[in-house]
């Protein structure tokens, strides 16, 4: 009998949980979409800027497989250097990623498959907020910009090298981030702010 009890209140307890998760949502949901846009911004240009300066380097120094193995070793160190610098989560996430780490989760997936459709309707994709628990995420599209990208990005045979394909393939056995073409998402930015940090933002303002 006891049992039965116990078992009967579990949907109760479940349900006034969900009751509570709700409400800190929303609480959640209390930010300025602007001024973490505007953050958001400032992080992955400077996130961009870092990361594009060092890959010219690497080319210039010892051409596309030098970047490769460059990239293979400092991308994630640079980002998360970055990420402790401004005390965010930062990263760069694909649908089709080259290291596995770079794998969308769930929120990033959605926001992925919403600027795929805007891309098929040809229209302008805008940076996206979620707030989720007490964390606030921040998601901008990245695009094949030029065609420097496609070097490591682009098609196999044509804009890859054969010599840089198979480093690719040393490197990355998983490698998914090949055949893309000018303009194409390659991916996001995504930083997840914690409601702490937004709460100084708006402060500051
Ligand atoms: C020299 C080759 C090279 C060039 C040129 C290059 N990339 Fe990459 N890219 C890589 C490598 C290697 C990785 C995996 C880095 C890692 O292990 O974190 C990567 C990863 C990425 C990722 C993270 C997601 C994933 O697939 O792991 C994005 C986004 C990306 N590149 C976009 C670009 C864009 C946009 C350009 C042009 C501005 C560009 N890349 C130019 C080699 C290159």
């Amino acid at each position: 009998m006891r049992f039965l009890i116990i078992v009967c209140l579990i949907p109760i307890i479940a349900c006034s949980n969900q009751a509570e998760d709700k409400r800190s949502t929303n609480e959640a949901t209390a930010f300025d979409t602007t001024t973490v846009i505007k953050e958001g911004q400032k992080i992955t240009q400077a996130a961009f800027s870092t990361l594009s300066s060092n890959l010219q380097q690497a080319i210039a120094e010892g051409g596309v497989k030098n970047a490769l193995q460059f990239c293979s070793i400092r991308a994630m160190p640079l980002t998360d250097s970055l990420s402790a610098h401004y005390n965010v989560e930062l990263r760069r996430a694909s649908h089709q990623p080259r290291n596995p780490k770079n794998q969308a989760d769930s929120l990033e997936v959605a926001t992925i498959q919403k600027y795929l459709v805007q891309i098929k309707k040809e229209e302008s994709l805008e940076p996206v907020t979620i707030a989720h628990g007490d964390k606030i995420n921040y998601h901008a599209p990245i695009r094949i910009p030029g065609q420097l990208c496609l070097n490591c990005h682009g098609r196999p045979g044509q804009d890859i090298s054969k010599a840089d394909l198979k480093t690719i393939q040393e490197l990355y056995p998983n490698d998914q981030a090949t055949g893309f073409e000018m303009g194409e998402l390659r991916g996001i930015w995504s930083v997840q702010f914690s409601q702490s940090y937004v709460d100084s933002l708006a402060k500051t303002l």
